[in-house]
This record gives structure tokens, C-alpha cells and sequence, in this order.
């Protein structure tokens, strides 16, 4: 007979431990998705840099915590938290004031690093592997912490996470939990001019090194509308795709700190050439373009696919020309930004064809459509064999585009 009381299922400690790592994933995944849709909205470039610093930081310890989980209880659930922490984070999500933003992460990133310390101290030498994972994630988590603290202020008011490992009324992830509303245009500094008009002005790749304002052109485009522009299409991929595994959002996360990274190396070779990014009006062509996509499968295939397989020859030839005229330096650097490019070719690649199924001729035939929607094509200079291969193009994509 029933007794009418409520009597919680016992957890095995192995359990008891993946709940709490989990408590830990719930919080960096809202934090991470949260992050995405501020480093969309937010108009100074620094602190998009460092949102982008964030969320790549946040995915490998979402990365190792989702991998530790994992060898404990081989659990494929997503994970819960208690329902005053997911309110606490959806109280910051409507936040709309940049500075209230920051010092709420700020917070945040605080008390997840009091609660993993706390967490630290109570582990046992039989759970080592998870030492070493709670022990990663603070180091990683204090140094973000560290790099706004260097600049912002922190609210007076505590983020609690005081509840965060009770079992009782704990909320799971879902795709329906609140984020913040995504611009259709991304931010950018009052002072920045938008134009439609192509601000490039060199005829052949020699005018960059011959005219330092070719030049100037040249690294403010692929600073401001290439870089910036493509960490904002995965940060618009993260938050509007909750529904993908969560290593779909590690992969972009991963090219969302690259693609920041890129810019402020660019930017810093522009000031080398006596320019500044501002210094010329912007498109954001890229991301409009991203737009375009009909679906996930289409923005894959416009932004890493064609766009960034495209640039994968277009860095080869302009470290070549850098090496040749003695820009050793600049050189290595694009060479480093393109092996960054092949891997986020391969993230799309991966993806895309985890959406599409085994059948490459889908594959395919969403790289045709992306095409014809956005006018631009595989392989507008030349498709570099093994780069290619190596950021996991199919066969068929050779046998249509790799011309004799
Ligand atoms: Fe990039
Ligand atoms: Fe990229």
C-alpha cells in the first residue's frame, strides 16, 4: 500500500558527485549562452573581447566537467541546478545597462569559484580525477574573474549559490530558459560609421605592401567585418541552437575567443601601419550574409564552410606575400590565424554533416543553395588539396569544385 510518503531514491556517491559537477555545467552553460547574446548586443569592442575570452573559457571547463561526468555515471542527461539559482541567472539575463551586466558576471564568476574551492577542500583522494577538474576550473575561472576585476566594479549585491547543490526543486536545462533578446544589427562603438560601400582599394595583392592606406583597408576590413562579424554568428549560433549537443556550443565557443583573438591581433598589425579600427566605415557584411541562412545548415555552410574555406587560401597567399617582403612577425601571425580557420572550416564541416546525415549528396546540396544565396563559391582562389582535406571536406566536394 501506498504510504502517501515521500521517500528520495538514494544516490550512489558516484551519483551524488555527477549531480553536483552537473550543478557546476548548469550554471557555465546559462553563463556561456547568456555571454553570447551581450557579446552580440554590446557596442565596445574591449569588453566583446572579453566576453569572448570568457566563453572560450567556459568550454573547457564545461568540456572537462562534461567528460568527468560522463566517466562517473556514463550520464547523458543534461544537467540541473536548484530553481533560485536559475532564478538569480534570469534576473541578470533582463538586465540591459552594459555596467550592471559586467558586474553581475562578476559575481558570478566569484561565487562559482567560493563553491568550487568550498568543493575542493571536501574531496577525497579516491575521486582525484575530479580534484583535478574542480582544481583546472578554478585556476581558469579565477583569471577571467582577475581580467575584469583589473577594470570593472563588482556589485555589492551577492549572486548566491548557496542552493546550487540541493537535490530538492532543481530545474534541468532546456532550450526554453531565458536569455537576453538579440539585436538584428550587432553593436558597435557611437563613433563607428556603417556604410554599404567596399572600403577596399587595392587592385592585386603587391598594392598591400606598396600602399600602407591598401593595407590599412585591407586589416580593418578583416579586423572589424570579418573577425568581429564571424564571432558574432556563433555567438548568434549558441544562443537561437540550444537545442544542439552541448558540444556543438564548445566548438563555438572555441572559434568565438579565435575569432576576438584574431581581431585584436589584426588590429594591432593595422596600428603598426599607423591606422585604428574606426578609422573607416563598416559593413558587418558578414554578418548580414550569416543572416541569409535559412537554417542552422545554411549558416554552417555561408559562414565556416564557404566563407571561411574560402579564406583558408586567401591566409596562405597573404602570409607568402607578408614572408616574402620580410614581415616575419605578421607572417607567422596569419599563419596561426589560418590554422585557427581550418579548424572552424572543420567545425562546420563536422556539423554539417552530422545534420545532414550520411548522405553527402544533402551535404552538398545545402552548400549549393548557401551559395547561390549569399553569390559567393567554394573555392574563389583556389582550393589549397590538404588544407582542405584536413578540415574534413568530403570526396564529393573535391570532385565538384576542385577544378584541373
Ligand atoms: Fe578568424
Ligand atoms: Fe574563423
Amino acid at each position: 500500500m501506498n504510504s502517501g510518503l515521500r521517500v528520495d531514491p538514494v544516490l550512489s556517491s558516484l551519483e551524488r558527485r555527477a549531480n553536483e559537477l552537473g550543478a557546476y555545467l548548469y550554471v557555465l552553460l546559462r553563463l556561456l549562452e547568456l555571454e553570447c547574446a551581450w557579446l552580440i548586443q554590446v557596442t565596445n569592442l574591449s569588453v566583446k573581447a572579453k566576453f569572448a575570452g570568457d566563453i572560450g573559457a567556459y568550454a573547457t571547463v564545461i568540456q572537462r566537467l562534461q567528460r568527468r561526468r560522463w566517466e562517473l555515471v556514463s550520464d547523458e542527461h543534461l544537467p540541473s541546478a536548484h530553481h533560485e539559482v536559475e532564478l538569480s541567472i534570469a534576473s541578470i539575463a533582463s538586465r540591459s545597462d552594459i555596467s550592471d551586466i559586467v558586474s553581475s558576471v562578476l559575481n558570478v564568476q566569484r561565487c562559482l569559484v567560493d563553491a568550487l574551492r568550498a568543493d575542493l577542500s571536501s574531496l577525497e583522494f579516491y575521486d582525484e580525477p575530479s580534484r583535478g577538474v574542480i582544481g583546472d576550473a578554478i585556476n581558469i575561472l579565477h583569471e577571467r574573474w582577475t581580467i575584469w576585476a583589473a577594470e570593472h566594479q563588482q556589485d555589492s549585491e551577492q549572486f548566491s549559490l548557496e542552493s546550487l547543490h540541493s537535490r530538492n526543486g532543481t530545474v534541468r536545462y532546456s532550450d526554453q530558459l531565458a536569455t537576453p533578446r538579440l539585436p538584428r544589427m550587432p553593436g558597435r562603438p557611437a563613433s563607428f560609421r556603417f556604410s554599404d560601400d567596399p572600403i577596399l582599394r587595392h587592385k592585386g595583392e603587391l598594392d598591400l605592401v606598396t600602399d600602407d592606406d591598401c593595407m590599412r583597408r585591407f586589416l580593418h576590413f578583416i579586423a572589424l567585418d570579418i573577425e568581429v562579424c564571424a564571432a558574432e554568428v556563433c555567438a548568434q549560433n549558441v544562443v537561437e541552437h540550444r537545442q544542439m549537443p552541448i558540444d556543438f556550443r564548445i566548438d563555438m565557443a572555441r572559434q568565438i575567443s579565435d575569432e576576438m583573438r584574431h581581431f585584436e591581433l589584426i588590429a594591432g598589425i593595422l596600428e603598426y601601419f599607423e591606422g585604428y579600427v574606426g578609422q573607416y566605415p563598416y559593413s558587418a557584411t558578414v554578418f548580414f550574409r550569416s543572416a541569409l541562412g535559412r537554417s542552422l545548415e545554411e549558416r554552417l555552410a555561408i559562414q565556416q564552410i564557404i566563407q571561411e574555406g574560402n579564406a583558408i587560401e586567401s591566409n596562405i597567399q597573404i602570409a607568402t606575400l607578408l614572408q616574402k617582403v620580410g614581415y616575419d612577425t605578421f607572417a607567422a601571425a596569419f599563419e596561426f590565424i589560418n590554422a585557427d580557420e581550418v579548424n572552424h572550416v572543420s567545425f562546420g564541416n563536422k556539423w554539417l554533416q552530422e545534420l545532414c546525415g550520411t548522405n553527402s549528396s544533402v551535404y552538398m546540396g545545402i552548400i549549393r543553395a548557401a551559395s547561390e544565396r549569399v553569390g559567393a563559391f567554394p573555392g574563389s582562389r583556389g582550393i589549397a588539396e590538404k588544407v582542405r582535406r584536413h578540415a574534413g571536406f568530403p570526396d564529393e566536394f573535391f570532385l565538384e569544385y576542385l577544378k584541373e
